[in-house]
């Protein structure tokens, strides 16, 4: 497995690849692994082929948090993730660094930026406002630095995988975008590396992320009439939310699965999402109804 943590060397390698081996898949992260990455790599190796190449990039990019978000103290463990990369077959681990990514943050030598204007503004967006322009810009880099034929996203991040699927049509990048089911921990808590910062009351509340998003689906299922008013179905799911202690509820969103738009009335298919917070930790959510 190769370790690769300079720009111009992965670019080389990327374009050597080109030429000599099959189909290259790409799983960006944010490293300290979990299964929920895992299933990511197993995914891009099906897809590159035996003959492909799976690169993971390992990398917590500065410009997607905001001034009071937990940059400085996301997890991390680079010695586990190599582990697991090599545990799993991947054949590139490209970890580049902040100066060389950003080299410039007063601006002066680093001032392009990716934006989606339209599925952005809601949801993950309203709550975290630099964030999007911080992935979008992160990804189109590391698909300009790794080339891959396609990209595997997890559907954990819905409305990130929508909108990178988005940027890559709207300027017409030649990836494949491939977006993977949602892992999770035996009480249906979604796997996250944030789940680490969870004291133990904390995480043993956590599965009312998953059990509300499963009661408004359960709602929705069982109703007589074809489509429900939202606001019957969140003064009922705020409720439950407020059962636990600990539990801040950030927004509950229903939405259209391919526009993201807000919906006053949901049905079968409609999407919903959900963040909340435990102490600091803002943990997020979503289902298919
Ligand atoms: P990170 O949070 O490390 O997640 C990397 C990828 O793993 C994302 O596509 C995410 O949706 C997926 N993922 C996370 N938890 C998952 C789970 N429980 N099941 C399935 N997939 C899961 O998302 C990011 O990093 C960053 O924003 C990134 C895209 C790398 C850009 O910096």
């Amino acid at each position: 497995m190769k370790q690769i943590r300079h720009l111009k060397t992965m670019q080389r390698w990327a374009l050597d690849s080109k030429r000599t081996s099959g189909k290259v898949a790409l799983v960006p992260t944010m490293g300290f692994l979990h299964d929920g990455h895992v299933s990511l790599i197993k995914r891009a190796r099906q897809s590159a082929g035996a003959a492909g190449k799976v690169i993971v990039s390992i990398y917590v990019n500065p410009t997607q948090f905001g001034a009071n978000e937990d940059f400085s103290s996301y997890p991390r463990d680079l010695t586990k993730d190599l582990n697991i990369c090599e545990r799993e077959g991947v054949d590139v681990v490209f970890m580049p660094s902040d100066t060389s990514m950003y080299p410039d943050t007063t601006e002066k030598e680093y001032s392009t930026y990716v934006i989606e204007s339209s599925l952005s503004p809601t949801m993950e967006g309203k709550s975290r406002p630099a964030h999007f322009k911080g992935v979008t810009t992160v990804v189109c880099k590391l698909f300009m630095l790794t080339l891959p034929d396609m990209a595997v996203f997890g559907a954990k991040d819905y409305q990130q995988a929508a909108i990178i699927r988005r940027m890559t049509s709207n300027l017409n990048i030649p990836v494949k975008v491939i977006v993977a089911p949602t892992i999770r921990e035996k009480d249906g808590l979604a796997m996250s590396s944030r789940n680490a910062y969870l004291s133990m009351e904390e995480r043993s509340q956590a599965a009312i992320l998953i059990q509300t998003l499963t009661e408004a689906k359960g709602i929705v299922r069982s109703s007589p009439e074809q489509s429900i008013l939202t606001t019957k179905i969140q003064s009922i799911l705020k409720a439950r939310i407020r059962t636990k202690k600990l539990a801040k509820l950030d927004y509950i969103a229903f939405f259209d699965p391919d526009t993201l738009q807000p919906l006053d009335k949901v049905c079968k298919g409609s999407h919903m999402a959900l963040a909340v917070y435990f102490g600091k930790t803002r943990l997020i959510d979503n289902i298919r109804l």
